[in-house]
């Protein structure tokens, strides 16, 4: 890193030319930038501006979208605590606060010196092996009070990232049940080899007879997706692998992209072979930048056995390339049409749909988008025969899952299972005690107490992008619920109103709660909010904000009762507390300086 006094201009130049000079490729400028100096000089802002010939206000605009770029230095060294339940029930605030006594510094603050800030990011997807923070960037899992210290220490001392403990930086994989797709026993090329001997049609027909559906959430047909993108007429086609994994309790794309990036690569290129298209993008979390040269190693190593580029495996006219473009710290550009948009180089708000991005997406032409565990099981599908892949799983579910299973449990990590898995099987052998409730499907999923515990994971039944959150019954599911509506306040986009003021009216709502100030007229209102949010917000986010609530409500109401006032009704804004100030300034205390009960 550069120090922030060091000029900006020459190390900008190889930056831009990195990046061909092209301000589509305006995100990724930014994040080197930021990567380079620990923020965006105002001088960087200006000669990107000159240089691409787009306005100031762009480069502001984007830059002030990502919470990891930054336009005001930020201290050389930037620590983040992750803040997903899980972190907390592993005692992160207590480490924020040991980190803060350590240097000095209050959470949100830059020191005097310029030297360090603290402060807090969503999920960092290392759930199994919280807490975790990032430093710059970098991840660094199982934080303890010694590590904290030990951490406190390098950074007064202002040792280089590159010489801390290596221990700290590792990520494990921590898969306990492996299934095809992790044990996986196919080579590179396998599936691109049957897809070849295919017609581009053919290929579609086999991915539509897998059954196989979308593993990023919505659970859409997978075939049927490449067709419409195969019949859609378009100059250029791509495709796009959605790893963004911002959903709080997901992180089985983390160990895919570690353990099997070779298989999820072979899915898009059959992808490709399928639309027609000619370059794919990976789309990676900012989080998992870690892992940025390790995939471009296995690029390489595809490049070099004639599996990507030009006449791909000896097939004249099959041309193929991958790029990998970082992300920058924002939920919301998991959504399909947001993550366009910042690959793009422009803020993440998700577009209008339809056009879907079949038709309409990347520089509006046909784009096919799939999640990493979908390219994967694509792979695998065609190398392990279209029927044998129908076989695993159930009837309207095919394949097998790969589950993230973290909290109160004894082995958190990676389980992959054939669909139609009950939860309780998924408790037994991870081993959860007196379990109080399963989150299937992170905060914008569903919330099931033990009645519920022989329901299914699988499309007919509980659908799920991969999440499983286990609380005993030592955890109060009101506090639950409330981090869960600080984490949608926090990531709603603002682009559409009743997202940004919903779910900042839901977490205050929480919040009054509990502070003691809560009464049943506040239940009522969450679920006319609902209603609100779902009728009204412009995508997934806002629709599904008062998800946590209303299902905490309905297994869970006694953790929220227990916390009420027995008044029927009480406003959110304390009028005779706020005259307070009044009645010092003025030395009066006596009756009249205060507001009658029925005036309150
Ligand atoms: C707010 C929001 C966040 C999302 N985040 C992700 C994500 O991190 N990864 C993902 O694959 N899909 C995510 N999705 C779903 C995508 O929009 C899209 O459905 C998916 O990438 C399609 O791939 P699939 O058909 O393979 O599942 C998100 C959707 C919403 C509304
Ligand atoms: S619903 Fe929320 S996240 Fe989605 S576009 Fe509207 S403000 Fe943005």
């Amino acid at each position: 890193m550069f120090s922030c006094g060091t000029s900006v201009v020459p190390s900008l130049e190889p930056i831009l030319l990195k990046h061909g000079n092209d301000a589509g490729q305006l995100l990724q400028i930014l994040t080197d930038v930021q990567q380079a100096f620990g923020y965006i000089p105002p001088e960087a802002v200006n000669r990107i501006a000159a240089h691409l010939n787009i306005p100031l206000a762009r480069i502001r605009g984007v830059a002030s979208f990502y919470s990891f770029l930054k336009l005001e230095p930020h201290g050389e060294y930037r620590l983040l605590f992750s803040d997903n339940i899980t972190d907390r029930m592993l005692g992160n605030q207590s480490l924020l606060d040991e980190m803060c006594r350590q240097l000095w510094l209050q959470p949100g603050k830059v020191s005097e010196d310029g030297l360090v800030s603290i402060g807090l990011t969503s999920c960092t997807g290392m759930c199994d092996q919280g807490p975790a923070m990032l430093v710059n960037g970098r991840v660094i899992t199982r934080l303890t009070p010694q590590r904290v210290r030990e951490i406190g220490d390098l950074v007064r001392r202002r040792i280089p990232l590159e010489d801390w403990p290596a221990e700290y930086f590792v990520v494990e994989d921590n898969i306990h049940r492996a299934g095809p797709l992790l044990s996986n026993p196919f080579t590179p090329g396998d599936a691109l080899r049957a897809a070849l001997g295919m017609g581009e049609a053919e290929i579609v027909d086999a991915i539509k007879r897998s059954g196989l559906r979308g593993r990023g959430g919505a659970g859409f047909s997978t075939g049927l997706k490449w067709a419409a993108c195969q019949q859609a007429p378009g100059s250029e086609k791509y495709v796009v692998c959605n790893a963004d994994e911002g959903e709080p309790g997901t992180f089985k794309d983390r160990v895919l992209l570690t353990r099997q990036a070779n298989w999820m690569f072979e899915g898009m290129t059959v992808c490709a072979l399928a639309i027609g298209a000619g370059r794919g993008y990976l789309y990676l979390r900012g989080e998992y930048r870690y892992l940025l040269e390790p995939l471009q190693d296995v690029l390489q190593q595809r490049r070099e056995a004639g599996l990507l580029g030009r006449d791909i495996l000896g097939h004249a006219g099959f041309d193929f390339d991958i790029e990998i473009h970082l992300g920058a710290g924002a939920y919301v550009c998991g959504e399909e049409s947001a993550l366009i948009e910042s690959l793009e180089g422009k803020r993440g708000i998700p577009r209008n749909r339809p056009p879907f991005p079949v038709t309409h997406g990347y520089r509006q032409q046909p784009t096919a988008v799939n999640n990493v565990e979908t390219f994967c099981s694509a792979a695998l599908a065609l190398a392990m025969g279209v029927d044998n892949f129908r076989a695993m799983g159930t009837e309207k579910s095919s394949g097998s899952k790969l589950i993230s299973v973290s909290g109160d449990c004894a082995r958190p990590g990676i389980y992959e299972y054939p669909f139609g898995v009950s939860v309780q099987e998924v408790l037994d052998d991870c081993g959860a005690v007196n379990t109080l409730a399963v989150q299937i499907s992170g905060p914008s999923g569903i919330c099931i107490g033990p009645n519920e515990f022989n329901r299914k994971l699988g499309f007919e039944d509980l659908p799920t992008a991969g999440a499983f959150m286990v609380f005993d019954d030592s955890r109060d599911m009101f506090e639950v619920a409330r981090n869960f509506v600080h984490f949608f306040a926090h990531e709603s986009c603002g682009f559409c109103t009743p997202c940004r003021v919903g779910t900042s009216m839901l977490k205050q709502t929480m919040d009054k709660i509990a502070e003691g100030h809560g009464t049943r007229h506040d239940l009522a209102e969450v679920e006319n909010l609902d209603l609100v949010l779902q009728t009204t917000s412009h995508c997934g986010l806002g629709r599904t904000a008062c998800n946590p609530v209303l299902h905490t409500l309905k297994h869970f109401r006694p953790a929220y009762e227990s916390k009420l006032k027995s008044l029927d009704f009480e406003p959110a804004f304390d009028l005779d507390g706020a005259l307070a100030r009044a009645r010092r300034m003025t030395g009066r205390d006596d009756a009249g300086a205060h507001l009658k009960a029925e005036d309150v």
